[in-house]
Formats: C-alpha cells, structure tokens, sequence
C-alpha cells in the first residue's frame, strides 16, 4: 500500500484540513508529520465549525486512526485544551488518537525564547505564531530537546529542570530574564497537561506505520504550514522551523520514501501569506482588501489580517517541483466568483531580466510580479455539485492553470464546507 501525502503549496492556510477531512473516508490512518500549534486548520460541516492545531483532520471520520508523528512538536497544554474540546464536542479521541514517542515538546520557556528572539530581531523579526516552534525545534537539532516518550521515564523531572535552566539562562542573555512566578503557574498547568497526554498511546509510530502499511493499511500525510515556509526551500529567514515538504513525511513518520504514493498539492486561488517576509504578488489595494472581506482571510491561530495577493504560478512552479505533487487542489475559488478580471503572475522580471524559475532570494522590491489578466467568471459557484455546471471563463481559468503547472488540478473547492468540493473526472 502506498502513503499519499497532502500538503500547502503557498504560504499555509491554503484549506489542508478541510480536504484531509474529505479524504479520509478513503483511508485508514492519517498522520501529521511536522509543525505543531502553529497550525490552525479548519474544517466545517453539519453548521459547526472547528479549529485543529496539533490533531490530525482525520479525527471527525470514523475508523481512522489518527497519529501525532515524531517531526511534530507538541505543547501538552495546547494538546490538552484542543483535545478537552473535541471531547466535550462528543468525539472520543483516546480511542483514535496516537502520539509519537520522538514527537517533541514545547516547554513553557520555548515560548518565552521565541518571544525573546522575535524582540531581539526588532524590525527583522518573523511574525511568528509565538508557539515556541522554533526554539524547540532548535533544541532538537542541538539535540537538547525533550521527547514525549521522556515524560515516561523516572528522571523525566530531572530532565525537565536541566532544559529549563538552560533556557533560563538563555532568555537572561537575550536581555529577557523570566518572570518566574508566571512561569511557575505554567509549568504547573503544563506538568497537569502532560497527566492528560499520559492517558493516551504514546507509541513507536514508525512501527506502527510500517505495520500498517504491510498490512495493506492505507495512509494519508497531513501537512502543516506550506512550501513557501519550508526551512530549506521557503522565503528564508521568513519561514518556519520544519520541512513542511513531501520529504518531511517521511523523516515525520518513518516512512521510507518509495512508499510515497499521491502528492496532493493544495493552493489557494489566489495567495495569502501571515507574518513578515516577502510575498512578490501582495496587494495594497482595495482589490487585496476585497480578497481579505470576501475570503475571511484572518488567521485561525493568532487573529492576525492575512496579507493577501494574486495567485502566483512562479513559485506554485517550485513547490509542485520539490513536492512531486502528483494532483492540485485548488481552495477558495468562490471568492473569486464576483471579479470581472483575475490576474495570475506567471513570470518575475528581476534585474529586467524576465524568469520563471523561482530565484535564490525574493527580497522586498527585488522581484516585479508579470501578469496576465483572465476575464472572471461572475458566477455564484458556491451551490455547484459538479463540474458540469462550471461556467466557461471558470474552466478556461482551470484550463491555463493546469497548462501553467503542467499538473492536473482534481479538486475544485468552492466553499468552507465539507460538502462544497467538486472532484473532477478523470
Ligand atoms: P489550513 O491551515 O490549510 O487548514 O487552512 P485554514 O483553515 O487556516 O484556512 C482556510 C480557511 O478557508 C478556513 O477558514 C476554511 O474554513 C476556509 N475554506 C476552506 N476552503 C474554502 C473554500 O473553498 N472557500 C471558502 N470561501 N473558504 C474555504
Ligand atoms: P497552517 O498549518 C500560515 C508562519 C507564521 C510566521 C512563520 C514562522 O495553518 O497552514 P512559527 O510560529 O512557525 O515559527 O512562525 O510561519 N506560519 C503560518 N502561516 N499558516 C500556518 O499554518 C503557519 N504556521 C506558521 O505566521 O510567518
Ligand atoms: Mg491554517
């Protein structure tokens, strides 16, 4: 059996969860490979709304099992609170949910350093979700972290104070020394939330999956945060702390890389992007505040205005190529459905040079978007239940991008709701 992987092609938020819920039916375990609550992924259906950040969006279909993965990075508060609320919603979970013992944790002082750095960046700084995610995953590559399967062993406190104390004097260095009674009212909720997580299966997941997968189980990724913030491939610095690429599924999972199967590359139809860094097809205008009203683009994590630009095919190029994204899903199109024009940058002119290779670095100003202009649709879609009833200017907007991307987009969605997603025939 072979493992599909599901993942953003932008900047996140492309609408991961509501299609991992979607697919679900079709699998038997779904999986998150890496970030942790800096993800906010949404999914609606029956009138409900719901936010997950650290659980798999497989957990609302029944049968699956749903895995944490060791690249994930988990903080037991976060986990706890999320968890108490899908339970208190009538979704029992301990029977369904599993926990990596390699998944790392987010410790309270982690948050305080990725606050800490972010100050000490001043006007450089990332815009990060203030999670703790990079700090913790610095100390896992400095190979100082804290690991879920730890809170089982007799000198996990021990080992606890001795990643603490050192981050203790770290934040003294960045000139941010602790407030230690605050802190000592969060590790008391966070020793409480780690009795919580003890209630569930912290397991080997990598033995777990390959077992499955021997057993002909089927598995579907779930990817967190999207290429463009890929620590490797994205808009550094402006990026996040993991491989948020089809690669990061196997080193998230233990998933050898031939048992990669489908690659679902999901993109907004346009392109959003939160926090700092460069984002060469953003609009100042009113036509980018009118991307913002229509898409709700405000995030799910931490409130703040999404910035909001035209769809950019130079870098989507890039991420389909790094992913090997076998199939597109395209989100959001609905927004787009009162426009009378449609842009989509399918080229950089830079140094007046014209490319459409995604370069080394696309530092604010440096990269001038080249456009083409489609004519809208003008056409409410949101009702659709098929691709028969797309009206012509929305299939030859489909049409220049699957020839732009030279991959087939298979998914259309055309709203927030489960039931709003168009599959298209083969
Ligand atoms: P994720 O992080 O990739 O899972 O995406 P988010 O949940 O952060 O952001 C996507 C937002 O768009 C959520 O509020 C979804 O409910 C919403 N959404 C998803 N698909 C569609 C769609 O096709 N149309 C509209 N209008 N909203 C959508
Ligand atoms: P989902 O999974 C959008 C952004 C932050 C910041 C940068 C680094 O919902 O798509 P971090 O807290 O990870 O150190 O922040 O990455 N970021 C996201 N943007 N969607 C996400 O997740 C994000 N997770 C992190 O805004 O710019
Ligand atoms: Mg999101």
């Amino acid at each position: 059996m072979k493992v599909d992987v599901l993942l953003g092609l932008q900047w996140g938020d492309e609408g991961k969860g509501k299609v991992v819920d979607v697919l679900t039916p079709r699998y038997d375990i779904v999986a998150r490979f890496q970030g942790g609550p800096n993800a906010g992924h949404t999914l609606e259906f029956e009138g409900k709304k719901y936010v997950l950040r650290s659980i798999p969006s497989g957990i609302f279909q029944s049968g699956q099992t749903n895995i944490i993965g060791n690249g994930v990075v988990l903080d037991p508060v976060l986990f706890a609170e999320e968890a108490n609320a899908l339970e208190a919603s009538g979704n029992k979970l301990t029977d369904v949910l599993k926990i990596s013992k390699k998944a790392h944790l987010i410790m309270p002082t982690h948050r305080l350093l990725d606050a800490a750095n972010e100050k000490a960046k001043g006007k450089g700084k990332i815009g990060t979700t203030g999670k703790g995610i990079g700090p913790t995953y610095t100390d896992k590559i400095s190979r100082n972290g804290l690991r879920v399967g730890d809170i089982l062993l007799p000198d996990f406190k021990e080992r606890y104070e001795a990643a603490r104390n050192r981050h203790l004097e770290q934040l003294a260095a960045l000139g941010a020394p602790a407030d230690m009674a605050a802190l000592a009212e969060a590790e008391a909720k966070w020793m409480e939330a780690l009795g919580y997580m003890r209630t569930y299966d912290i397991i080997d997941s990598e033995h777990f999956v390959n077992k499955a997968l021997a057993n002909e189980k089927s598995v579907l990724c779930e990817g967190a945060q999207g290429t463009m913030l890929d620590v490797d491939f994205g808009s550094y610095p402006f990026v996040t702390s993991s491989n948020t690429v089809c690669a990061g599924a196997c080193t998230g999972l233990g998933i050898a890389p031939r048992s990669i199967g489908e690659v679902f590359g999901i993109f907004k139809a346009y392109c959003t992007r939160v926090g700092s860094g460069p984002f060469p097809t953003e609009l100042f205008d009113e036509t980018g505040k009118r991307i913002r009203d229509l898409g709700h683009e405000y995030g799910a994590v931490t409130g703040r205005e999404r910035r909001c630009g035209w769809i950019d095919l130079v870098a989507l190029r890039y991420a389909i190529m790094i992913n090997g994204v076998t199939q597109l899903i395209m989100m959001k199109s609905d927004v787009l459905d009162g426009f009378d024009e449609i842009k989509a940058c399918t080229a950089y002119e830079i140094d007046g040079e014209i490319t459409r290779d995604f370069p080394y670095s696309i530092e604010e100003g440096s990269v001038k978007p080249v456009y083409v202009t489609l004519p809208g649709w003008k056409t409410d879609m949101t009702k659709m239940k098929s691709e028969d009833e797309f009206p012509e200017n929305f299939k030859n907007y489909i049409a220049f991008l699957e020839k732009e991307l030279a991959t087939p987009i298979t998914i259309v969605s055309i709203g927030p709701d489960r039931n709003q997603t168009i599959e298209r025939k083969k």
